[in-house]
């Protein structure tokens, strides 16, 4: 129980860290609409999302406000120092009545429930996009991980970190057991052995590992019948006794090149920690002897 629990824990330790690493590049083709790569903002938005009764268009209540054309989810009205006028968000994207002033109303759909405002402005397509701005699925159910960023019509192609499907839901790379028209199996290539169905005991509890076969630094975690991909650091490989990333010269599986740099790799740390617990043991005697 204790062992699912830490294994729990890592796991989602390695998700942040992919997720932070693409939010970096994700950030660059921004539209200079809002970016929201982070988990945890957008599903709040949705749901604080207030419905205020429709009003006729050139009304302002403030001198500087926004609200929506009635109907609309891509319309507002903006009042600007008391003078309202008709905005249109650009075409792929949503009015957010729900943002400060100061920011930038409209918004990508996965962080605006248009709710009854349903209309929308008619699709402006490229030839690389279906609207101006949005991101949108490439590939099909067995390959997952490409998407495409669209600014003004112009396409910017990326691929999620190895592992990881992109979700048109979500609008993040997400583990493609998680993203509805992805096919785990067929996009990680390795399909989950069955385990035997205990009649009393059900299904077996907790995950299951399994090394790739052509990478001993590649492993393939089983939730249920779903498989996800993880990886070892470098010059460390995935040992099937313990359940954890070990030193790569430990697993006879490893490629021999691999194991002699693991090798090398923990026989400088060795030498340098006892470098540094003789330097430390050193001035520690100096000291005393100094205060003395
Ligand atoms: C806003 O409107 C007021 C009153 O009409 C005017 O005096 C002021 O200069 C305006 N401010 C701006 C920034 O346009
Ligand atoms: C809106 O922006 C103003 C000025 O920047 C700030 O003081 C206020 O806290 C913001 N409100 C919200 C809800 O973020
Ligand atoms: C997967 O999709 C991408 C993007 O459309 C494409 O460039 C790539 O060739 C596809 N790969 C396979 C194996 O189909």
């Amino acid at each position: 129980m204790d062992k699912t629990l830490i294994v729990f824990a890592c796991l989602c330790g390695f998700a942040a860290a992919q997720f932070n690493s693409f939010g970096s590049f994700g950030a660059t083709a921004n539209a200079g609409a809002y970016n929201n790569y982070n988990r945890g903002q957008q599903p709040q938005q949705q749901n604080r999302q207030v419905q205020e009764a429709p009003r006729p268009t050139g009304v302002c209540r403030e001198l500087n406000e926004r609200y929506p054309v009635s109907g609309s989810c891509d319309k507002y009205v903006e009042c600007l120092n008391g003078t309202a006028e008709e905005k249109l968000c650009p075409d792929g994207l949503r009015f957010n009545p729900n943002v400060n002033f100061s920011v930038y109303p409209c918004q990508y759909p996965n962080e605006v429930s248009c709710l009854e405002r349903s209309a929308l402005q008619p699709a402006q397509p490229t030839d690389q996009c279906e609207h101006q701005f949005g991101y949108y699925k490439l590939g099909d159910s067995r390959n997952c991980s490409y998407f495409r960023n669209c600014v003004n019509g112009v396409g910017y192609d990326f691929q999620c970190p190895e592992g990881l499907a992109w979700s048109s839901a979500s609008y993040r790379c997400e583990w493609p057991d998680e993203v509805e028209d992805c096919d785990a199996e067929a996009f990680l290539g390795f399909r989950c052995p069955e385990v035997p169905i205990s009649k009393e005991l059900g299904a077996p509890a907790g995950f299951r590992y399994y090394r790739a076969d052509n990478n001993c630094q590649k492993y393939f975690l089983c939730i249920g019948s779903k498989p996800r991909v993880l990886f070892c650091g470098s010059n460390t490989a995935y040992d099937e006794l313990t359940n954890t990333c070990v030193s790569a010269d430990e697993v006879a599986a490893c490629p021999s090149e691999l194991r002699a740099q693991a090798a090398r790799v923990r026989e400088e740390e060795k030498q340098l920690l006892a470098k540094e617990l003789e330097f430390n043991a050193k001035t520690t005697n100096k000291r005393r002897y100094q205060y003395n």
